[in-house]
């Protein structure tokens, strides 16, 4: 159960890769150091190996992708099956058959099971992707160019989607070539407050926190200012925000942004890509506020290991799009893969069993317990719904300790523990474990931190 580590980590072989690596890909991409990165060479449920055969612990699912475990049984069966048949399909001129069953199923979970009719899909290749199509269908819908956004958002790096996202890290250095359409405003974020309410963290059935909702009072009034300029057709959210800092926000958050967007008649667009199929322990994570959005996108854990996303709309907001003449206005080269679409409807079936999110609810709770009880003053805050969960490290004077986090992350892995940091300033521990984690492993992952922190 626990990790087998055989040799100093990253061992030979990973060393080896990574100097031959560092010669030929862009330095920008993979951070190789000492102590740092191993290479994967098979995983399973919630373990990894690398290429030297140590076994690691796998606290991130691959950035949020298998939920279902790696290398899911029935999804590698799908896999197998489809690729006995066809690779490659004509994904808007000649579809294969696995486009149509995603397709509905799709609509299936979404807006027909929360009773306002037919969902319609466009399909992409990553998350970024999806948001793009959401920007583009919002944009067709109202005529309205502008996105409000939140403050410390993720929504990809594609030019629209960073547009949206609101971490100068990613933006900077692109600034220039960015459109200009998405305002941004805080996020409700109870830990460090934005709006002047800080010190909260009453918890509302186990998840979410709750405070007087005077932040949301002082939220509405600055969305109201920006919508009030008229350039807004819709409002991009993260139900909970990932890559910010596993943020959970007041549940009455949400339903606050509908009846916003009711108001002004503009699209709410959940980005579900991390939070979405069960990682926060429902289905989606718009469901812990019982609001449905206009527009819902998902990625990640949607084909528990291939590059395939959806923006799914409610139909009347989708047929925005006029009817295609032979010429999608988006489209790509690889949209509705087969492979993808096979494996995305096997995960999609292992999903909408209920046991799915029940699993998730109590594996989520058990691994927040046990890192709350860690006895260390430099963990200010452990947060999250389900097994998205977050551990912000701080300083004696409650400010962000990125440098613990790094440390932490990295002295981890060599006990055999996969972890990330995030948050806007470097300083959350991150984790989000496959489903099947079990107590006895997120006791380990506490032992460990507790020695660390
Ligand atoms: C909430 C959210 N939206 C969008 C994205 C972008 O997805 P991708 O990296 O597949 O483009 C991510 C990735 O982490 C994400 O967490």
């Amino acid at each position: 159960m626990f990790p087998e580590l055989r040799t100093e980590i990253p061992g030979p072989r990973s060393r080896e890769l990574a100097a031959r690596l560092r010669r030929v890909e862009s330095r920008n991409v993979t951070l190789v150091g000492e102590r740092w990165p191993v290479f994967w060479e098979r995983a399973e449920g919630v373990n990894v190996w690398d290429a030297d055969g140590n076994r690691f612990l796998d606290f991130t699912s691959g950035f949020g992708v298998a939920g279902l475990g790696h290398s899911s049984p029935p999804v590698r069966e799908a896999l197998a099956d489809q690729s006995r048949k066809l690779l490659h399909a004509m994904g808007d001129v000649h579809p294969a058959e696995s486009k149509v069953e995603l397709c509905e199923m799709l609509s299936e979970l979404t807006f027909e099971r929360w009773g306002v009719g037919r969902g319609k899909v466009i399909l992409g290749n990553s998350g970024s992707d999806a948001i793009e199509a959401a920007l583009k269908t919002a944009v067709l819908h109202s005529g309205k160019p502008g996105v409000l956004v939140f403050a410390g958002a993720y929504h990809g790096l594609g030019y629209g989607a960073l547009e949206a996202s609101a971490l100068e890290f990613f933006r900077a250095p692109f600034a220039a070539q960015l459109g200009g359409f998405a305002v941004s405003v805080p996020y409700p974020y109870c830990f460090r407050c934005p709006l002047g309410h800080g010190g909260v963290l009453a918890l509302e059935g186990g998840e979410f926190p709750h405070c007087s909702n005077g932040c949301l009072e002082e939220l509405e009034r600055r969305i109201v200012t920006e919508l009030s300029k008229g350039e807004i057709g819709a409002i991009l959210v993260e139900p909970i925000q990932g890559r910010g800092g596993d943020i959970v926000p007041p549940r009455d958050f949400l339903r606050l942004l509908r009846r916003l967007c009711d108001e002004e008649k503009i699209l709410l667009v959940a980005d579900e890509i991390y939070t979405g199929l069960n990682r926060t322990g429902r289905l989606f994570a718009c469901e812990h506020s019982e609001v449905v959005p206009d527009l819902i996108c998902l990625g990640k854990a949607l084909t528990s290991g291939f590059p395939l996303s959806a923006c799914v709309g409610r139909a009347t907001v989708m047929d925005a799009w006029p009817e295609s003449a032979g010429e999608a206005l988006h489209t790509s080269t690889f949209l509705g893969n087969p492979l993808g679409c096979a494996m995305a409807v096997a995960a999609l079936r292992e999903h909408a069993r209920p046991e799915t999110a029940a699993k998730v609810l109590a594996a989520g709770r058990h691994l927040r317990e046990v890192l709350q009880k860690i006895p260390a003053a430099t963990v200010g805050d452990v947060r999250g719904a389900g097994l998205l969960v977050g551990m912000e490290i701080i300083r004696a004077d409650g400010s962000p300790d990125q440098a613990l986090a790094a440390h932490c992350v990295t002295e981890a892995l060599q006990e055999g523990i996969l972890l990330l940091a995030g948050g806007r300033q470097g300083n959350v521990l991150s984790l989000a474990p496959p489903f099947d984690l079990t107590p006895q492993e997120s006791d380990f992952l506490a032992g460990r931190l507790a020695g660390m922190l």
